[in-house]
């Protein structure tokens, strides 16, 4: 084998081209780490280059293009003819991982994706390597940096969910279309992947449910601050008993003592809970250009090296039905007598028992701000159509989970 490790690159945006500078101010260190010296055999872009001549001449592939096409055929083809693959990309994993996997079987080739998922953390290393000796229960976090930064600017400014939006754009952190990114997409992708690995199921994409945070409003953020809340969008994968398993991307509010409240601007953090381990915390930047190619690097040095494939994922994937959790509840309503007691008979009716409330405003600007203990979520969700269709309703009820679980 030749002393040189040719790197075929797809993809030379954000990332690509950090990870090009990186990857030849890097290279003394990563012969020394493998042994081979690395040196890129191609570049391809949507304008130049061709993939079956840059793949030709490279013993490893690194995606950064995105999206599924064309990165989901160049990547299977190099799996599949034997090429390493590093790649960035969330949605094609998410996915595709069946697929990739196999092709990567065939080929005898490695695919690894650190980067996928929370920028420079290395949160897939400590996932997929602890599986061997601890039964994860849960991995949940902030896996999206453009919503927490927006969330942030909200709760700390008092702007609108618009304005914060237009901030994150002009600071680089929201793309020009965040879509995907506020309506809940990305994480739910890397909230799949974490999934898998964790739980050694083959979660895909479509097992994921989740929200976004484009419903938010800056009154929910001011009360919150009244009641000591903080509010962020949480990925949470976790074992719900009988094999099943429970993968969610929601808004909530989470208590001070919890250790991802103070997990502000466009970071993100992942927590991983285990009876053995209890449960530990990583956090750091999630994104941005070097950040990225840094994680990217960290993976093409593991397959130089030689490591093992990623964890084989197997059998059906049950998804828990009856999950319960803790709400936060925005009424705005007319301001007369009997509107608290119907709207505490609903909420008695469907066992959804109150922990706080606190009322807002009087005549016309009357809003009722409650916090729920944990209920089934299919109980209040019954109580929620109710309420919704009472006469003095002013407008929809607004509920956002809470996470009640106190940390010591
Ligand atoms: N940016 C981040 O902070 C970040 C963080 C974590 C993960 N990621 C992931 O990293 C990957 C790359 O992201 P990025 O921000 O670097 O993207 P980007 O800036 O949009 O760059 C994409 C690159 O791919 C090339 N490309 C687009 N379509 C192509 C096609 N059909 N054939 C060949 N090349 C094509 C583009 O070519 P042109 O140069 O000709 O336009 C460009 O060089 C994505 O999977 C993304 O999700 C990004």
């Amino acid at each position: 084998m030749s002393n040189t490790a040719y790197v075929g690159l797809l993809g030379r945006g954000a990332v690509g081209d950090a990870f090009h500078d990186l990857l030849a101010d890097r290279a003394d260190a990563v012969e020394e780490a493998t042994g081979r010296r690395p040196e890129i055999s191609g570049v391809l872009t949507s304008k130049k280059g061709s993939f079956d001549e840059i793949l030709a001449a490279s013993d490893v592939i690194v995606e950064l293009i995105g999206g599924t096409d064309p990165a989901r055929d160049y990547v299977t083809r190099a799996l599949r003819s034997g090429r390493d693959v590093v790649t960035a990309n969330k949605q094609l994993i998410a996915q595709h991982g069946d697929e990739l996997a196999e092709a990567a079987r065939e080929g005898g080739a490695e695919l690894r994706f650190e980067a996928a998922v929370a920028g420079a953390i290395p949160v897939i290393r400590v996932v997929k390597e602890s599986l061997g000796t601890i039964e994860i229960e849960k991995v949940f976090g902030i896996v999206n940096g453009t919503t927490n930064y927006i969330l942030t600017e909200m709760a700390r400014t008092g702007a609108s969910y618009d304005s914060a939006l237009k901030r994150a754009q002009e600071l680089g952190y929201a793309e020009a279309d965040p879509t995907d990114d506020v309506n809940g997409a990305d994480a739910a992708a890397k909230m799949a992947i974490l999934a898998r690995l964790a739980f050694g199921s083959p979660v895909t994409l479509e097992h994921v449910e989740y929200e976004g945070i484009e419903e938010i409003s800056s009154d929910d953020l001011s009360y919150a601050k009244e009641l000591g809340l903080s509010l962020k969008l949480l990925g949470v994968a976790e074992r719900r008993g009988e094999g099943a398993l429970s993968i969610r991307v929601f808004p909530c509010f989470l208590y001070p003592g919890h250790p991802l409240a103070p997990v502000e601007g466009a970071f993100n953090a992942v927590m991983v809970e285990a009876p053995a381990i209890r449960e530990i915390t990583m956090s750091g930047p999630g994104a941005g250009g070097i950040e990225t190619a840094t994680a990217v690097l960290g993976d093409v040095v593991s397959v130089l090296a030689g490591g093992s494939p990623l964890g084989e994922a197997s059998g059906k994937v049950k998804i828990a039905k009856d999950i319960s959790s803790a709400f936060y509840l925005h009424l705005e309503v007319e301001d007369r007598p009997g509107v608290l007691a119907k709207v505490a008979e609903i909420l008695g009716e469907n066992e959804v028992s109150v922990r706080s409330v606190v009322q807002h405003g009087l005549g016309a600007d009357a809003r009722l701000v409650m916090v729920m203990h944990e209920v089934e979520e299919k109980r209040f969700k019954a109580a929620l159509s109710k309420l919704g269709k009472l006469k003095f309703m002013r407008s929809a009820p607004r509920s956002i989970r809470v996470i009640e679980e106190e940390f010591k």
